[in-house]
């Protein structure tokens, strides 16, 4: 597919250095100008200063020059803005005012990793040892950003953008509400969701298994219980494990692992989901603080302040 990764995001928080502070324990790798690294993503979040928090700019890998060249054509034929050097390509998205950039970018290409051995009824996959999953004792480190959630006050005008504009495909859309979208083989790199203000739901970090969403979540939470979000559980769309933080700016932050990949489009059939299904497949439910963030009547007052 002409686009085939997500590369960055950038977030404006009020509180910098606490934010960065946070991601670092989270596992990312803190370096120059607000930047953080995963481990096979490289620079893949940027933090930086906002009156109140908010999704700066989304960053998209294309494979060639003629994909950003496609990407400007159907920018122009919708009146956006653009600007381009012809290899990348910056647009705002116009229901949130989220940058958008996409950029000739080399593949994500991560190396194989082996399956932990899981024992079975009938299916001794280990024998006389320990899991791994309670021997590891190094720090949980995110091997790459997987999506970004973007709250947006007219979800279809801005899937229409990310889809017919910018390139990506639906995987599955959540009834009324949402719509999850990819720019890679992930089932999701963004989801647009409904909301009465344009913000930053969550981003999320792909680890390698589950033991490694459980140690992530428990190290971050250990002294600091009100990290807390939701999880343990198991999404419906994605299937992906997931575990959900909150950072000091209120942004939250996922660790994933087990998502679903889309090889071949054509063996995929994407679904719109209803209920509970829209959200999860299993584990407890939802906080309502999850669905719509405490502070999003903050935001809305700081999104409709002049200037
Ligand atoms: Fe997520």
């Amino acid at each position: 597919m002409p686009l085939h990764r997500l590369t960055a995001l950038t977030m404006g928080v009020p509180n910098v250095d606490e934010t960065i502070a946070y991601y670092t324990e989270f596992g990312l790798t803190p370096g120059a100008d607000g930047w953080l690294s995963s481990t096979d993503g490289g620079q893949q979040l940027r933090v930086t200063g906002a009156p109140s928090r908010r999704l700066i700019e989304i960053g998209i890998g294309a494979e060639h020059p003629g994909d950003i060249t496609e990407v400007v054509h159907r920018l122009r034929a919708t009146g956006a803005p653009v600007q381009t050097d012809g290899t990348s390509v910056t647009t705002i998205e116009p229901v949130t005012g989220t940058r958008i950039v996409v950029t000739v970018a080399e593949p994500l290409l991560q190396p194989h990793t082996p399956a932990t051995p899981y024992n079975g009824p009938g299916r001794i996959e280990r024998q006389n040892g320990r899991a791994p999953g309670v021997l590891r004792d190094t720090a949980v480190r995110p091997r790459k950003l997987g999506h970004v959630v973007l709250g947006t006050t007219d979800f279809e005008a801005s899937t229409t953008f990310f889809v017919d504009v910018i390139g990506f495909k639906v995987s599955d859309r959540i009834k009324d509400h949402g719509a999850f979208l990819r720019c890679s083989t992930d089932h999701h790199n963004l989801l647009v969701l409904n909301a009465p203000v344009a913000f930053l739901h969550h981003s999320s970090w792909q680890v390698d298994d589950i033991d490694e969403v459980g140690r992530g979540a428990s190290a971050m939470l250990e002294g600091n219980p009100e990290r807390h979000v939701w999880g343990l559980g198991r999404h419906h769309a994605g299937s992906n494990f997931f575990w959900y933080l909150k950072d000091p700016a209120g942004n939250f932050s996922e660790y994933y692992s087990d998502m679903d990949s889309i090889i071949d489009d054509q063996l995929w059939s994407p679904e719109t989901l209803a209920g509970a299904r829209g959200l999860f497949n299993w584990g407890p439910p939802p906080p309502p603080s999850f669905l719509a963030p405490d502070d999003l009547a903050e935001i809305m007052t700081g999104a409709h302040q002049p200037g």
